[in-house]
């Protein structure tokens, strides 16, 4: 019965997914960007980080007016990555590690410069006409929001060759696909095949709620867009058993968790709502955001699973955040206007916390042990600094630092001819932010994550287990417990500066002893009263139960 559940339980939900961005992470032929001979030389250096998956930002030829999120051809690489062999023997090495590879799925868009929407311009008499969404008024669809808020002031184009309007949710070179259309649809299908084909684990799935349009609606999270989710789902159940779909649907908690329909749709979701209260909470010093929200997420289907993160690639964005929230955020978190983009933060962990190491930890700990499937992203893992003054996302985009030899070790060109210049300040200086030196040191912050991960590899509890809050006295104090099977996993954060007592109402557990066990230290066990600790500032306990 054992042997049954385990083998049962899909490998996503004990995973740790790290998410890279291939231009950013090692040059293999010194021109400065990174590549796929440079990612294959440095798996190794995931795996022994205790990464299950690496997640690729896109790969696809693209004229990089959005980091390869405007496609140009589905079925290519950029060569500046390397050929199709090349992404071939990167997904032959990492499997051969134990690592899954995920790429992007961009269904919603493609890049003005493809194929399709050069013919589609031509007029409708051209065939791909129909592959995207074209009125001769940009008064339609009024009620949709404006996403790229500061960089653009409407979701139509006006497209001087026919005399029409085009309808874009992201930048104005990203023109919507029509999913109206079948054949759009078949073509898209096509891909998500060629690429399973070839090897691939599974996508992360780009922009998912702004599939289909509809007038009078927000044209977001449409019952058509669902319904097509179900269908490629369907195709993934039956030919690709094993294939990830990761939603990035960035929506309110009632919205989103629809994208895992009953099983049927995604088997992972972002945790959007949850991420922006990790740090509100942090601010706040109550564990108030984070109770709320994780209690406001409807239960979700046994085989689904959150992917729970911090950072990414983007702004850290506070959409899912009231007004006053918001301008709470960007008060505490960004006061220079230069670190805001549309309704977000465009800053690297280790910056937006101050380079506090306690509080760095603290997230990561909550996060680790949610339930979930915790997602890092690169560079963060070391506390790697980030560039305000590159413009978009591009200055947490930089490139990672390796050593303190030249470009960090990220690439042997010249200097100059980085992509991005390596992060030289001096608190973020890659002479001492990098992986060699966090090697080396045992107390530093790569060794202490790779230490937790470890420690959440043992426990499958945590990836999998149910969540109950307890709720102190102190509001400073976040507690929770795990379950799964018999394990029973107790937490406690102390959200504050400083170090506080709590009393913890354990009565149901009364004869468990708590081993803590980062340390493996025994602690006393549970009697009659509560249960009291005085956590430092930003400490925490895990302790396992034991009878
Ligand atoms: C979401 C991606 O994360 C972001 O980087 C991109 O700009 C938009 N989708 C448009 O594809
Ligand atoms: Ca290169």
């Amino acid at each position: 019965m054992e042997e049954k559940s385990k083998q049962e339980t899909p490998w996503y939900k004990n995973a740790v997914i790290y998410e890279l961005y291939v231009r950013g992470f090692q040059d293999g032929n010194k021109d400065g960007r990174g590549d796929f001979w440079g990612l294959i030389s440095r798996l190794d250096y995931l795996v022994d980080l205790g990464v299950d998956c690496i997640w690729l930002m896109p790969i696809y030829p693209s004229p990089g007016k959005d980091d390869g999120y405007d496609i140009t051809d589905y079925y290519g690489v950029s060569p500046e990555y390397g050929t199709i062999e090349d992404f071939r023997s990167l997904l032959y090495q990492a499997h051969g590690r134990g690592l899954k590879v995920i790429g992007e799925l961009v269904l919603n868009h493609t890049s003005d410069q493809h194929r399709w929407f050069r013919e589609a311009k031509k007029g409708p008499g051209s065939a791909y006409f129909d592959f995207y969404v074209w009125s001769d008024t940009p008064e339609k669809y009024k009620d949709a929001r404006i996403i790229f808020s500061d960089l653009e002031t409407s979701n139509w184009t006006y497209c001087k060759e026919n005399g029409l309007y085009y309808w874009h949710r992201f930048f104005y070179h990203q023109p919507d696909l029509n999913y109206e259309n079948p054949k759009v649809r078949e073509e898209m299908i096509r891909v998500i095949r060629y690429w399973l084909d070839m090897g691939l684990d599974g996508f992360r799935v780009d922009a998912v709620p702004y599939l289909y349009e509809g007038e009078g609606t927000s044209c977001e999270n449409l019952p058509e867009t669902h319904a097509f989710i179900k269908e490629i789902r369907s195709i993934i159940d039956r030919e690709y058993p094993g294939a990830l779909l990761l939603a990035e649907a960035n929506q309110w908690p009632e919205d989103l968790v629809r994208y895992f329909g009953e099983g049927d749709e995604f088997h992972m979701a972002f945790n959007f709502p949850l991420m922006p209260r990790l740090f509100m909470a942090l601010r706040q010093e109550h564990h108030g955001p984070i109770v709320d929200i994780m209690k406001r997420l409807p239960k979700i289907p046994e085989s689904c699973q959150w992917a729970m993160f911090l950072r990414n690639h983007d702004e850290m964005t506070l959409e899912l955040v009231t007004d006053e929230e918001r301008d709470y955020m960007f008060h505490v978190y960004a006061e220079d206007k230069q670190m805001r983009l549309n309704k977000g933060i465009r800053r690297r962990l280790a910056p937006l916390l101050g380079n506090d190491r306690k509080k760095i930890e603290l997230l990561n700990a909550i996060l680790f042990t949610l339930p979930g499937t915790p997602v890092i992203y690169y560079g963060d893992e070391i506390g790697m600094g980030d560039n305000i003054f590159l413009g978009d996302r591009n200055g947490v985009r930089t490139p990672m630092h390796w050593n303190d030899n030249k470009n960090a070790g990220f690439s042997e060109a010249q200097p100059s001819r980085l992509y991005a210049p390596v992060i030289t300040d001096p608190v973020y200086n890659f002479n001492s932010i990098n992986v060699e030196e966090d090697k080396n040191n045992k107390s530093s912050l790569l060794n202490w994550l790779k230490h937790f991960l470890f420690i959440r590899k043992t426990f499958p509890a945590f990836g999998r287990g149910s969540l109950n809050f307890i709720y102190p006295d102190n509001k400073k104090i976040l507690v929770y417990l795990i379950e799964h099977e018999d394990v029973k996993l107790l937490c406690v954060f102390n959200l504050s500066a400083s170090s506080q007592p709590v009393e913890i109402n354990l009565q149901s557990l009364r004869g468990y002893t708590p081993i803590e066990i980062i340390g493996a230290t025994i602690f006393p066990a549970i009697g009659e009263l509560p249960y009291l600790l005085t956590p430092n500032g930003y400490g925490y306990y895990i302790f396992n139960l034991m009878e």
